[in-house]
C-alpha cells in the first residue's frame, strides 16, 4: 500500500508517535507546522482557545504530501482543549474530499480520545480509522503497530 504518515507536533509526543509507525510502515513521514506560534505558555493558551472554537489556521505539510498520490495517510497529532490540535483540523477540512483514506491517531495527556473522534465528526470529520494514545495510560507501541498495520 502507498502510504504517508504525517505529524503535528508541540511537545514531541506526536513526532515520536509517528517514526514508530512510519518506520514499521515502512513510509515517508512529513511535519505539519501552520501559521501561528503555539509556543510558550501564550502559545498554550492560544492553542486551547484556537481548538475550542475550531479556530482555522493554514497547514503546511514538509516535505510535501500530495493526499491524491496515495492509497492511504495516517496523521498522527495531540488533543487539545477535548479537540484535535487545529492544524489537524484544519488539514482534515482542507482534504476533506480524501477523508476516505485517512487514519488519525490522538495523542493525549490522559484525556478521552474516543470521545474527541465522535466531535469531530459531528463537524462532518468522518475518518475510517482511527486510535487514541491517551497519555501513559495507553501502551504506546502496542496502538502503534496496531495503527502500522492499517498502512500494509
Ligand atoms: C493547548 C493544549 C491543550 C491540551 N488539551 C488537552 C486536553 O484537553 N486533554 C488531554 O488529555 N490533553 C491535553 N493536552 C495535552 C496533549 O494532548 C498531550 O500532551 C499530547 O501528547 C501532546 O502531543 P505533542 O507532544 O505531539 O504536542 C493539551 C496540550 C496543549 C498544548
Amino acid at each position: 500500500m502507498n502510504c504517508r504518515v504525517l505529524y503535528f507536533t508541540r511537545s514531541g509526543n506526536s513526532k515520536r508517535i509517528a517514526e514508530k509507525i512510519a518506520g514499521q510502515a515502512g513510509c515517508e513521514i512529513s511535519q505539519i507546522t501552520d501559521d501561528k506560534n503555539w509556543k510558550g505558555f501564550f502559545g498554550f493558551m492560544r492553542g486551547g482557545y484556537y481548538a475550542s472554537r475550531y479556530k482555522m489556521t493554514n497547514p503546511l505539510v514538509t516535505p510535501k504530501a500530495d493526499f491524491s498520490e496515495y492509497d492511504r495517510v495516517l496523521i498522527v497529532g495531540p488533543v487539545w482543549a477535548g479537540n484535535a490540535a487545529p492544524a489537524v483540523y484544519s488539514l482534515l477540512e482542507r482534504e476533506k474530499a480524501n477523508l476516505q483514506k485517512v487514519c488519525l491517531v490522538l495523542s493525549s495527556g490522559g484525556g478521552d480520545t474516543d470521545a474527541v473522534f465522535r466531535r469531530l465528526e459531528t463537524k462532518t470529520w468522518v475518518i475510517p480509522f482511527k486510535f487514541g494514545i491517551p497519555g501513559n495510560k495507553a501502551d504506546e507501541d502496542a496502538v502503534a503497530a496496531e495503527a502500522a498495520g492499517v498502512l500494509r
